[in-house]
């Protein structure tokens, strides 16, 4: 219990905490089912709002971090048998075993910081800090010339830290020694573009060349404009379909965001044909599995048109993330931003293997299971996929990419 105790001590420290449920009460006759807590910010500063559900009820406390520490120790063992701890850095998860000993496991992160009620000290760790002046963000105006960030635009400055957060922790799988590849399909107004270019070239003084893709010629010519302004050295931005560009060279960073419906799939083919190192996809609007899913699997989720509609976009990237599992990329799938500001907010986070063996006849039936399951003959990805990675996909070719 120690170690969890110390990983809790440490995400309310360094304000990388995100939220802790403490569940399954050890006393028959306990009336708490669970207690929830959560940074919130008062008047009278940040404090962690503990919940306490009783049946229906709920009741509320405000603690300090030295009072969550004292609450969590006296209710773990006593009260609670289970306590599952979210920070930004890892999941951990403390069970009291039959035995009365405890178990502690570790996770990578599945939770984002909750943006919206910063820690007192949590803008000390934003990699882009208020009040330091950036470029680009006082260019669209999230910050003013001084680099204060505006009070209307700080949802927009947590998200771009949190993209920047996630980029940030796949930098060492790119390549150290030589100037980065990178393209952005559906790059749209860039912001995240540039926000990229930042992290690579300002704070990690790394040389670049990055590409900005986009159907739309008004949406480049902007952005073009913008980087010649700012003298963003390597960052180019080009009219195109995603399906249809040309690397020149090796791709080392393909990056998404909220490309809509099938283009993520044609930049995920894109990424695998290139071998990239590292794909990072925010999906939007996957309509594509709502209307080929099998009429008859759960008709209580297909009765309701939002339900069928958030069920399809998550069998969707359920989908595209084992197929990358197949091809070669340790996946996983993170929130990107706090599901309060957009229902778009899960981010694809695709790695390739290097010198690992995966159970690849165990993922190919996964992947043919989930198609199976829904009912899914043809799919778009699979469409946008040479005929070498769609037979690995059906499990007729098995030479897999291993560097
Ligand atoms: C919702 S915007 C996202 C912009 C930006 N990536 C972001 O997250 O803020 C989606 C962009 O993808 C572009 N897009 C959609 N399909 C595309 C395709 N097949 N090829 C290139 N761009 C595409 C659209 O023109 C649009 O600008």
């Amino acid at each position: 219990m120690n170690d969890f105790l110390i990983a809790l001590q440490e995400s309310l420290a360094n304000a990388t905490f995100v939220q802790l449920v403490l569940s399954r009460p050890l006393q028959p006759e306990a009336t708490t089912s669970k207690v929830t807590y959560r940074p919130v910010l008062l008047k009278a500063g940040s404090r962690i709002q503990a919940t306490s559900t009783e049946g229906p009820r709920e009741t509320h406390r405000n603690l300090t971090p030295d009072e969550v520490i004292a609450d969590v120790s006296q209710q773990l063992g006593e009260h609670f048998g289970n306590a599952n701890l979210f920070t930004a850095a890892a999941d951990v998860a403390l069970q009291q075993k039959p035995q009365g000993d405890w178990k502690i496991t570790r996770r990578p992160p599945s939770k984002a910081p909750a943006l919206s009620l910063p820690l007192h000290n949590r803008t000390k760790q934003y990699l882009i800090p208020d009040g330091v002046p950036c470029p680009f963000l006082i260019e669209i105006g999230v910050m003013t010339p001084d680099g204060k960030v505006r009070a209307a635009k700080y949802d927009k400055f947590r998200q771009v830290n949190r993209f920047l957060e996630l980029v940030n922790d796949v930098l060492t799988e790119l390549p150290a020694d030589r100037t980065l590849r990178v393209v952005d399909f559906g790059c749209g107004k860039s912001y995240l573009t540039f926000a990229l270019h930042h992290l690579l070239t300002v704070i990690h003084r790394r040389s670049v060349e990055i590409v900005g893709l986009d159907l739309k010629r008004d949406v480049i010519d902007h952005c073009s404009a913008v980087a010649r302004k700012l003298n963003c050295a390597g960052l180019t931005f080009q009219v195109g379909n995603i399906a249809d560009h040309q690397a020149p060279t090796d791709v080392d960073l393909t990056v998404s965001l909220h490309a809509c419906d099938t283009a993520t799939d044609a930049a995920i083919a894109q990424a695998v044909k290139w071998n990239t190192k590292v794909i990072l996809c925010v999906p939007c609007c996957q309509h594509e599995f709502a209307t080929k899913m099998s009429d008859t699997l759960l008709p209580a989720l297909q009765q309701h048109g939002i339900l069928k509609e958030r069920f399809a976009a998550l069998a969707t990237d359920a989908i595209r993330a084992q197929a990358l599992e197949v091809l070669g990329y340790r996946t996983q799938v993170v929130e990107f931003i706090d599901l309060e500001h957009t229902p778009k907010n899960l981010l694809i986070r695709a790695v390739q293997r290097v010198g690992e063996t995966p159970q690849l006849a165990q993922l190919i039936q996964n992947y043919q299971r989930c198609k199976t399951d829904l009912g899914l003959g043809d799919i778009a990805l699979e469409k946008f996929l040479e005929p070498s990675e769609r037979q690995m996909l059906n499990g007729t070719f098995t030479n897999i990419k291993m560097t």
